[in-house]
């Protein structure tokens, strides 16, 4: 089936975040939102008639995973990522940031130091914050468009207290699509030197054409060992407000003290709509997704050339994974300050600050190209106004 992606849809009065709460975050009411990483197209079909069918049923008691939940998710794995896992290294959990959390606590003690790649998805630094551990940054290198992880800064950085490292892979905001080969020389740092790895791989089904994303845990036995994957299919398949995701981790040590966190906190427990519409999805959305990513590449295709022509300043990062554009707006001689007043006080539209990513996020703009073409030609059209 074909979906149609152009046609808006009004997401106000959903109690979206992206959408109602404008004048929470931002101070205006109206400001067009293309900001926080959730789409604004429907679910796929399947995934909606699922949820009707689970809702007419209407006893929505405590609720754990059934074994088709995880098997669904075994057999993405394997298809989508060529990536063979087991049941029995699954732990549930209601969103990748929890977990994260949950992996400081089990992991690491009060002072001890997490190492973070800025510019990234900055709940990874206010986690660590607000769990007393250590910010240990590595920004990333950018050479001409294209960012790499500094290898050698980051073991410098690392320390004797150095206990984890959260890997952004896919890499939000950059969107860059790890190598195998970085992941490789990444992964033999953190062996040789003890370090934990947190994978965050929330992005891992939105790859461009032309990239491949392989799970650091499936890169050798030893990576697997030293590694805790954080994945979910909400940010796949746009169903963030169900909340749900999996740690997965082959190595039992890791498994049983992260569960032992996780036990500490109660969150053990399933939502009764989230597990059906991740199942659903992961058996029947392949189709729905490829013509997503299909989209927000069109998206990239029209913010570039619309770029190149009217706001030459302006350089756009190469989008290779997420559907989240990293723009370079340096060029333009401005302040932070004064792009936050042209972009979202004058043209009125709401874009992720780079700033808000940390070190290395100055003079950049986030945009979220999972909206109807529409919705971002009027974007980009009131921006040019304030900002060529
Ligand atoms: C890299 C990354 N991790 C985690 C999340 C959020 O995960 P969750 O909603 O499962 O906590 C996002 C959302 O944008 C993200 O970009």
């Amino acid at each position: 089936m074909g979906y149609d992606f152009d046609t808006p849809v009004d997401r106000r009065g959903t109690a979206s975040v992206k959408w109602d709460y404008g004048k929470r975050y931002t101070g205006m009411e109206d400001a067009l939102p293309l900001w926080v990483a959730d789409m604004d197209f429907p679910a796929c079909s399947e995934v909606i008639a699922s949820l009707k069918r689970r809702a007419e049923h209407g006893v929505f008691g405590y609720t754990l995973e059934p074994e088709s939940y995880f098997q669904a998710v075994i057999d993405w794995m394997g298809r989508r990522h060529n990536w063979s896992i087991r049941r029995g290294w699954m732990v549930s959990a209601p969103g990748v940031v929890p977990s994260l959390n949950l992996a400081f606590a089990a992991f690491s003690q009060p002072g001890d130091g997490i190492v973070i790649q800025p510019p990234v998805y900055y709940p990874f630094r206010e986690s660590i914050i607000n769990n007393d551990r250590r910010v240990v940054e590595n920004p990333l290198r950018l050479e001409g468009q294209r960012y790499t992880m500094d290898l050698s800064q980051l073991e410098a950085a690392i320390d004797g207290r150095t206990r984890l490292l959260v890997l952004c892979s896919p890499h939000n905001p950059v969107s860059r699509v790890w190598s195998r080969p970085e992941l490789e020389r990444l992964v033999e740092i953190c062996l040789r030197r003890r370090i934990t790895i947190l994978s965050d791989e929330i992005h891992h089904d939105l790859i461009l054409k032309g990239h491949r994303h392989t799970p650091t845990a499936a890169l050798s036995e030893e990576a697997a060992s030293i590694t805790l994957t954080l994945t979910s299919a909400t940010k796949t398949f746009n169903l963030a407000g169900l909340g749900c995701s999996l740690v997965i981790a082959s190595n039992e040590q890791l498994r049983e003290r992260y569960l032992a966190a996780q036990k500490r906190t109660w969150t053990g427990l399933a939502n009764a709509f989230s597990t059906v519409a991740t199942e659903t999805a992961y058996r029947h959305g392949r189709s729905w997704l490829e013509q997503v990513i299909a989209y927000v590449q069109g998206n990239y295709e029209f913010l570039s050339t619309f770029l190149a022509e009217r706001l030459p300043e302006a350089r756009l990062i190469p989008l290779e994974g997420t559907y989240l554009a990293w723009v370079d707006l340096r060029a333009l001689g401005l302040s932070d300050e004064q792009l936050k007043e042209r972009i979202l006080r004058q043209a009125r539209v709401w874009l992720d600050d780079g700033p808000m990513f940390g070190s290395g996020g100055e003079g950049f703009q986030r945009i979220n190209l999972a909206c109807p073409r529409s919705t971002l030609e009027k974007a980009l059209e009131a921006m040019v106004r304030v900002l060529a």
